[in-house]
């Protein structure tokens, strides 16, 4: 049996991810660890309600007892390091919860795993054990018209969430290397699918083009993000937890680049036909301010991944964006839920005076 501590559990990837290891092994053992900021969400797990694999944990990353008492209770083999703040325009309105969480969270895991699984009396390391860093394509920066990020792209972050996902990714290979501990680090491109907060791009315009809101695009709609369905960055997780080898970074990319606008458009078209509500339509489309220091494009080579551990995304976008959309549609309480109280005045906030 394995045993996994996964940290930001109750978020979008990590509950699919806990979701997803449920589902293919049964002999699994999960602590999850998460602090239910306001994106952790126990509504993501109700699958995993009642189920004894799966241990839930309301706590900080950043808690060294905490952790500490976890590792030794549990002796997890494998650590996911999921928990961050990860939305790149709440980083531009206060960056300083990204390096507390991002940065400082994720050193923590590293030292506290290090003292659990490291003996100095024999310089030597428990057999066995593992770490991974869920890390972020947006680290290599911003791409022109051409080209690719691959894993020896130098790291060129240029937002205050991609600068504090850098430094957390040069922490966990500063383990590896100073230290000789066993770690992976992955990055991959944007994820979409059940469960993600609606402070993102699909989520968000999902529910608003079901609600007649302006659907607001940022700039001219032009950049260009590459989609990775989100079972299938679970997939590539479970293939480098079980076969990565030590020390090494795979990128996780969908192979399917699409201008904002198209997504945009394809949604409305989507919800539209769903609903057969010809009052979503183009005209709820408003271009505003655009995002300060915005990248324009990214775009993943996972050539290493497929080559060395078999993983390609499987989910075509016109399959997975009709799985998403219908999802959100079928849970309206879920959605009823993310979009009243905080949410509410963070939409005030982002978004009512951005001409
Ligand atoms: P999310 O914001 O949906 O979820 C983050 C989770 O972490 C939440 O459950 C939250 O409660 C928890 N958390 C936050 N601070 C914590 C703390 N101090 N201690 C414990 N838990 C804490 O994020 P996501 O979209 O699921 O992203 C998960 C990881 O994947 C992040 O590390 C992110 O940087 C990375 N990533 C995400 C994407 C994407 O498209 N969503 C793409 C690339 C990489
Ligand atoms: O590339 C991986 C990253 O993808 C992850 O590391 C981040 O955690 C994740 O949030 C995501 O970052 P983005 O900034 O690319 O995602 P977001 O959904 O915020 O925005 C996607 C694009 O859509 C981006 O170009 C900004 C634009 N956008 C976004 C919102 C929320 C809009 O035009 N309007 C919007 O209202």
């Amino acid at each position: 049996m394995k045993t996994y501590l996964i940290t930001g559990g109750a978020g979008f990837i990590g509950a699919n991810m806990v979701l997803y290891l449920l589902r293919k092994y049964t002999d699994i053992r999960i602590i999850n660890l998460d602090a239910l900021t306001y994106a952790g969400n126990m509504e993501n797990l109700q699958q995993a309600e009642g189920d004894g694999r799966h241990v839930f944990v309301h706590g900080d990353v950043g808690d060294k007892a905490l952790v500490a008492r976890l590792l030794r209770e549990h002796d997890p083999d494998c650590v996911i390091h999921f928990a961050a703040e990860s939305h790149v325009d709440r980083s531009i309105a206060d960056p300083m919860i990204f390096v507390d969480t991002n940065v400082r969270g994720t050193v923590n895991l590293l030292q506290c795993c290090k003292e659990a699984w490291y003996d100095p009396a024999q310089r030597s390391w428990r057999p066995g054990k593992k770490y991974i860093q869920v890390s972020t394509d947006e680290v290599y920066g911003a791409l022109g018209p051409e080209g690719y990020f691959t894993e020896t792209t130098p790291l060129n972050p240029h937002s205050p969430y991609s600068a504090s996902k850098a430094a957390a990714d040069h922490y966990v290979m500063a383990f590896h290397d100073t230290y000789g501990m066993s770690v992976n680090i992955t990055r991959c491109s944007n994820n979409y699918g059940p469960r993600q907060a609606p402070e993102k791009l699909i989520p968000l315009m999902i529910h608003n083009a079901q609600t007649h809101q302006p659907l607001p695009v940022y700039g001219d709609g032009l950049q260009v993000r590459d989609w990775l369905y989100v079972e299938d960055h679970c997939k590539a997780i479970d293939l480098v937890a079980t076969a990565g080898r030590s020390g090494e970074i795979y990128n996780v990319g969908g192979h399917n680049e699409r201008t904002n606008l198209f997504i945009v458009e394809t949604i409305i078209d989507q919800v539209g036909r769903r609903l057969h509500d010809s009052e979503i339509n183009e005209g709820l489309i408003r271009h505003v301010a655009d995002r300060p220091g915005h990248d324009r494009r990214y775009g993943i080579d996972s050539a290493k991944i497929r080559a060395d551990l078999g993983w390609y995304p499987e989910t075509a976008f016109e399959d997975g964006i009709v799985k998403t959309i219908d999802w959100y549609l079928d849970n309206p309480q879920w959605v009823r839920h993310a979009t009243s109280g905080a949410y509410q005045d963070y939409y005030a906030n982002m978004y009512e005076n951005r001409r």
